[in-house]
């Protein structure tokens, strides 16, 4: 499994905050608002691939990038932990700066909300570094005005998301759940695959009754049975991403083939995420993905993740 920066790099007087990237393990869109965003119900949970930002204090806000993609990442005002940091300051009416920098794991425009992590991690960090004091609650509605996902990547664990995905509600959910993720350099456009969707649907409309999670999902969670978890993977926006990138519906069409229990695109894609019954078979899964070369990555991890935290540094004993 992959490993997060290490504890030890950072220099005194830095806050190093990690914070997860997130899996849909269903996401039921209906019809878009006037707004033009469309509402959502959807099941997140955190998993085991990080973003770690470290804070050092500085004259401005910067932000620097390293790791998964990072070549594909901007690192001005149009880079969401950096808009995270200028928020606080604005909030909270410090002058301080800060220089953020940024190890990603979680792909870029993959799905799986590795944006929303950076924000609310350089939201925590920021915190921290100007002693700004914020509770919890406090950080969580400048999350939601950076971003949908990032609400939920400072909670992480596993939530119910209603709105935008923002309006979180705590799930229970017992075990640990095993899954091989097939990963792609180039991401999808989430306008787009929503787009998609739209005309998707004006072609042939789903009947979808109550834009709702159902029951036997709250309990498959509860129950920490893969197998169950397996038969209530959904995700409506799987068909656009499909379109978009035939080699979703490669990994998707392979994955129970190898041995994965069900498979599901996160978000709006193209990550495919495959449930494995265990450890073992996730590594037997991941390899048979591998050997197939249906995507540019495959790697194992595990769910559900804790949200955005400190990592304390390593004490010289
Ligand atoms: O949330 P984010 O800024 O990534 O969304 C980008 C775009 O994706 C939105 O402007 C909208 O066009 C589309 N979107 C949507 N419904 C959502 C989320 C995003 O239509 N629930």
């Amino acid at each position: 499994m992959s490993e997060p920066m290490s504890e030890a790099v950072v220099a005194p007087g830095a806050v190093h905050v990690r914070a997860p990237g997130k899996l849909n393990l269903v996401l039921r869109v209906g019809p878009s608002a006037e707004d033009g965003y469309h509402p959502l119900a959807t099941v997140f949970q955190a998993v085991s691939l990080y973003e770690d930002v470290i804070a050092t204090p500085a004259e401005e806000i910067s932000v620097s990038v390293s790791g998964r993609h990072a070549q594909q990442v901007p690192t001005d005002e149009r880079n969401l932990a950096f808009r995270a940091a200028a928020l606080l300051a604005e909030a909270t009416g410090t002058d301080e700066g800060v220089h953020l920098q940024i190890a990603k794991q979680v792909p870029t425009a993959g799905g799986m909300g590795g944006g929303s992590a950076d924000a609310a991690a350089a939201l925590l960090a920021c915190d921290l570094l100007w002693e700004t004091g914020l509770a919890r609650e406090e950080l969580g509605h400048l999350a939601a005005e950076l971003g949908a996902d990032v609400p939920f990547a400072l909670t992480g664990q596993t939530a119910l998301g209603r709105g935008r995905g923002d309006e979180l509600t705590p799930a229970l959910a017992r075990g640990r759940f095993y899954w091989v993720l097939a990963l792609f350099a180039d991401g999808l456009s989430t306008p787009e695959v929503f787009a998609t969707w739209d005309r998707q649907q004006a072609e042939s409309p789903s009947t979808t009754a109550a834009l709702d999670v159902g029951d036997d999902v709250m309990q498959a969670l509860v129950s920490g049975d893969p197998h169950r978890l397996a038969e209530v993977l959904v995700n409506d926006l799987g068909p656009a991403a499909r379109e978009l990138r035939p080699a979703v519906g490669t990994v998707l069409d392979q994955a129970e083939s190898v041995g994965a229990l069900a498979a599901v695109v996160s978000g709006s894609g193209p990550t495919v995420a495959a449930l494995a019954a265990d450890h073992a078979s996730a590594l037997e899964v991941a390899a048979e993905l591998r050997a197939k070369d249906v995507a540019d990555e495959v790697i194992v991890v595990t769910s559900p993740a804790h949200g955005a935290r400190l990592v304390e540094p390593v004490r010289e004993s």
